[in-house]
């Protein structure tokens, strides 16, 4: 019987676990044993006894589950002391974020770890049940918006009262993808006014079918390849960020909030909002921005604070999702128990299929090699297995 263990999560503030009591017992069902380390769930509100009601044995501490583990389900990457602690030839399904973690990655290598990474899973349609970015921006998107809505000296929905007509906030998002459109629902679903603004045609359907209002940035005439393959944007002309800018600072200059969440994988976030924008805001007004792990969007934005800059409270959070860790913990964890249940095969023995779509796609290292092209491309080698 394979056994699967849940650590307590060890980077800093973090309050997510990969498992939960629901999804532990799905596991026990599936055939696996299960154990968890003493307080894994603290940070989502799941304590002990709810994994052990759940059939899950508790650990006192890390080194005893790593021990024994046959797959490690967490989510951050591994620290270098945690892959010390991993039995040589286990599976690890985490975050690992490969081509920025090469070391990391060489240190899987040698302990012949199969690694599959959750932010290496294919966009497509099949994969949505394993899609750990787009649960996590889910919840963001909606997060970011109450955090707004907490900042601001005002309220977000039109009211008609004897005492007079509240006219609704206006709020601008940029950025329309898996965390803009949750926000822009969210905002909308509170009465605010919504103009969004984003770089992929296919954007503006989606944000008018949710009842936002989309600024139409005219596009680079070479600009027909403005997706990657994945569906990803790419890095816009210093042209485009320009007139994008010039378009949507009048919106912005009249908004009440701004959310940003525009993303270039692998790159820097766009500066979309300039220090000259946030001067000319209303005092009081504030923007959200979801960027700040890859260098924010708005130039004033401080990673891992909320700070007032010209009368403007700019909110750049780390880890919004782990705000909400009871809903985050428990998308999360379905998210690696579908990955897990797609290892399944018809007779019920657990196995890594490099060539489903979904599996092999998020497949980083198997038993020590290499097989994720990009990651093997950074780590200047050729090809997967
Ligand atoms: P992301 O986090 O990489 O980027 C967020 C948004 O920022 C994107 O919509 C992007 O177009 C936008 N952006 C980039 N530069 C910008 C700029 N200068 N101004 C304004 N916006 C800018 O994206 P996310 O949310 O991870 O989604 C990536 C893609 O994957 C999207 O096309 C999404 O629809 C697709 N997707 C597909 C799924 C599927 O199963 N078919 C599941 C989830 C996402």
């Amino acid at each position: 019987m394979l056994t699967a263990f849940v650590p307590r999560e060890t980077h800093p503030g973090e309050t997510r676990v990969a498992a939960t009591p629901d999804t532990v017992a799905r596991l026990i069902k599936a055939g696996f044993a299960v154990t968890v380390e003493s307080g894994a769930g603290s940070g989502s509100l799941i304590d002990d006894q709810a994994y052990r009601d759940a059939g899950a044995k508790i650990v006192p501490d890390a080194s005893a589950g790593y021990a024994d583990a046959d797959l490690v389900l967490k989510y951050h990457p591994p620290t270098p002391e945690e892959v010390k602690m991993m039995k040589e030839g286990s599976l690890l399904i985490s975050f690992l974020y490969p081509t920025r973690n090469l070391e990391l990655v060489k240190s899987l290598q040698a302990r012949r770890i199969t690694a599959l990474a959750m932010d290496c899973m294919p966009r497509i349609t099949r994969a949505q049940k394993m899609d750990a970015l787009s649960s996590q921006a889910n919840i963001s998107g909606y997060k970011a918006v109450i955090l707004a809505a907490d900042h601001l000296p005002k309220i977000f929905p039109m009211m008609t009262t004897p005492a007079g007509t509240i006219k609704p906030a206006h709020v601008v998002i940029l950025g329309a993808g898996v965390a803009g459109l949750q926000a822009i629902a969210t905002a909308k679903r509170l009465g605010a006014v919504v103009e969004v603004s984003d770089v992929r045609p296919a954007v503006k359907e989606q944000v008018q079918s949710l009842g936002g209002k989309y600024i139409e940035v005219p596009l680079d005439e070479d600009a027909a390849d403005i997706e990657d393959k994945d569906g990803y944007a790419k890095e816009q002309s210093e042209e485009f960020l320009a007139r994008q800018r010039a378009l949507v600072k009048e919106r912005i200059e009249q908004a009440d909030v701004v959310i940003t969440t525009a993303a270039i994988p692998g790159k820097p976030a766009p500066k979309l909002v300039t220090e000259d924008m946030v001067k000319n805001m209303r005092d009081g007004s504030v923007i959200v921005d979801l960027a700040v792990e890859t260098g924010g969007n708005c130039e004033l934005s401080e990673a891992g604070e909320v700070v007032v800059k010209h009368g403007v409270t700019i909110v750049g959070l780390r880890n919004v999702p782990g705000l909400v860790p009871v809903n985050a913990s428990e998308m999360y964890a379905k998210n690696v128990l579908n990955l897990i249940s797609d290892m399944i095969d018809r007779e019920g023995n657990f196995r890594v299929d490099l060539e489903d779509e979904a599996v092999g796609g998020c497949t980083v290292l198997h038993e020590g090699k290499i097989h994720h092209p990009a990651t093997a491309e950074a780590l200047g080698e050729k090809g997967g297995e």
